[in-house]
């Protein structure tokens, strides 16, 4: 493969993406951040420079979905695999682009990817696949006019009525429209209606692919092109048996690829849109998100109307589609009797001092960000507790591992597994309750991606093959959730670990993250 080289400097400055000003988190400038681009094979490497000041913070990277086989350091999480990168500082990411799709990546930081520190990446795959035209990224984004760390107070804190995170507006590649007279009274922050949509052109006749990849905050979004069929051909990083939809559903983190055909006879203007369901499914105020498609030579007023499927799915926006609808294009049998089943059960719950967390199986997350799990394993440091008190789960040389998760809450969870595309063998609607220790879907060859929605009052059972030495975070991807310590951590094959020879940088890290932290907080 090739070396993709970028250069990435996160720090602050205003965004007003909905026509609302913001002071946002920026790369190089952008919001959302650019677009990292490799082919399957290549070595992707970013120098990540942390320039965000004023107040200073630290930052981390993460590669969504890549499985960084042999490089588990390169990871990009506070606390698990690395130390953060202080402000001044800079670090070099360097990992395969191990898998071939759409994707993105985040900050790990805090909930910082909501503040704007995310960007689209996309590794091309096979040059076989049957599109003529790759439209490229479309980011579907909930989108709150509060900071981050704001909203991050309010949901962990101890007045009921700001625990709701309640968003903006809702964002195709970070534009849309927004009624300026929605402002709070008394708020003076410049602010201009209808900022604009995005666009984008079709050509007749040709077949377009379109990476729709939802790195929002937390609502799961409806997504569907007036008057035009998809066909969908991946979910996260793993290319599926094409079938055919009006709607798409994503659930925070995930992705999904469809191919859209554009009649030989098109013309006119056409909305994309979005939605997210509100109360339980999310805390959405927003309007619906819209683009625009068009063919000829700008883009026109759309007056097309959604399809009655789409308006009917809103419904129904507490789960993922049908487990059993997506098969994997390339068939793996999961071991139908692992030697170890793992419960989780997801609890919300207030602490001693009255504030929110969530917890699995009793415990929030506690990471220490100046001792890594991933360092200290390989370090053959065994004086921390490697154990689920400290949400820390040493499955040892454990060939697989089932994962039975149960969500007797009454919220969705889009659950987020770093390292694998585990398999999905079995998801329940809501309100199914535990999971009833009953028939797995499709054994023999399951749906296998990287995020899987736990619906609420319901479960999903899940599975790894052990391949893939590390300390790999188990999440909900509600950014607002694995803040406030929805989160633990799988340690893979330990033994392994401590042969890995972890590059000198990564000891460096921590040496500065300490100075840091011990010089200006
Ligand atoms: Cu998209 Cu733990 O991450």
């Amino acid at each position: 493969g090739v070396l993709r080289k970028y250069d990435l400097t996160v720090g602050r400055g205003t965004a007003a993406p909905d026509g609302y000003l913001k002071n946002s988190l920026l790369i190089n400038g952008q919001f959302p951040g650019p677009l990292l681009e490799a082919n399957w094979g290549d070595t992707i490497q970013v120098t990540l420079h942390n320039q965000i000041t004023g107040p200073q913070e630290g930052v981390a990277l993460h590669w969504h979905g890549i499985l960084q086989k042999s490089t588990p350091w390169m990871d990009g999480v506070p606390a698990i695999s690395q130390c953060p990168i202080p402000y001044g500082q800079s670090f070099t990411y360097s990992f395969i682009a191990d898998l071939y799709g759409s994707s993105w990546y985040h900050s790990h930081y805090s909930a910082q990817y909501s503040g704007g520190l995310f960007g689209p990446m996309i590794i091309h795959g096979p040059p076989t696949l049957p599109y003529d035209i790759d439209v490229g990224p479309i980011l579907v984004t909930d989108y709150y006019h509060r900071d981050y760390l704001t909203v991050l107070r309010d949901v962990m804190g101890t007045v009921p009525a700001k625990v709701p995170a309640f968003s903006d507006n809702n964002l195709i590649n970070g534009r849309n429209n927004f009624d300026c007279s929605k402002v709070a009274a008394g708020d003076t922050t410049p602010c201009v209606s209808n900022a604009g949509l995005s666009s984008f052109k079709f050509t007749p006749g040709k077949t377009h692919l379109l990476r729709l990849i939802n790195a929002g905050s937390e609502g799961m979004q409806k997504f569907s092109l007036d008057d035009h069929n998809m066909t969908v051909i991946a979910n996260d990083f793993v290319p599926i048996i094409p079938y055919t939809t009006q709607v798409v559903t994503l659930g925070i983190a995930q992705r999904t690829d469809v191919l859209i055909y554009a009649p030989a006879n098109a013309v006119g203007s056409y909305t994309m849109r979005s939605s997210i369901a509100g109360y339980p499914c999310s805390f959405a105020h927003q309007p619906d998100a819209t683009a625009i498609v068009y063919y000829g030579t700008s883009p026109g007023t759309s007056t097309s109307t959604p399809w009655p499927a789409w308006v009917d799915s809103i419904a129904n926006s507490c789960q993922n589609d049908p487990v059993n609808q997506t098969v994997p294009w390339f068939p793996i049998t999961p071991d139908p009797a692992p030697p170890v089943t793992q419960l989780v059960t997801i609890g919300l719950t207030t602490n001693s001092s009255g504030h929110t967390i969530w917890t699995m199986n009793n415990v929030a997350f506690r990471g220490d960000y100046n001792a890594p799990i991933l360092l200290l394993s390989n370090s053959g440091n065994n004086s921390y507790p490697f154990d689920p008190e400290w949400n820390v789960y040493n499955f040892g040389s454990s060939s697989s591992v089932r994962f039975v998760i149960n969500n007797p809450t009454g919220f969705p969870h889009p659950i987020h597994l770093h390292g694998h595309n585990f398999f999905v063998l079995a998801a329940g609607a809501p309100g199914d309750g535990n999971f009833p220790d009953g028939a797995l879907t499709n054994p023999k060859n399951p749906q296998r991606r990287d995020v899987q929605v736990v619906p609420p009052n319901s479960y999903i059972v899940i599975q790894l093959t052990s391949d893939n030495p590390g300390a790999w975070p188990l999440h909900c991807h509600i950014a607002w959730h694995v803040s406030a310590g929805l989160y633990l951590t799988v340690l893979e094959r330990p033994a392994d670990i401590k042969n890995l020879k972890i590059p000198s940088i990564m000891a460096q890290t921590c040496r500065e993250w300490s100075a840091f932290t011990n010089t200006t907080i």
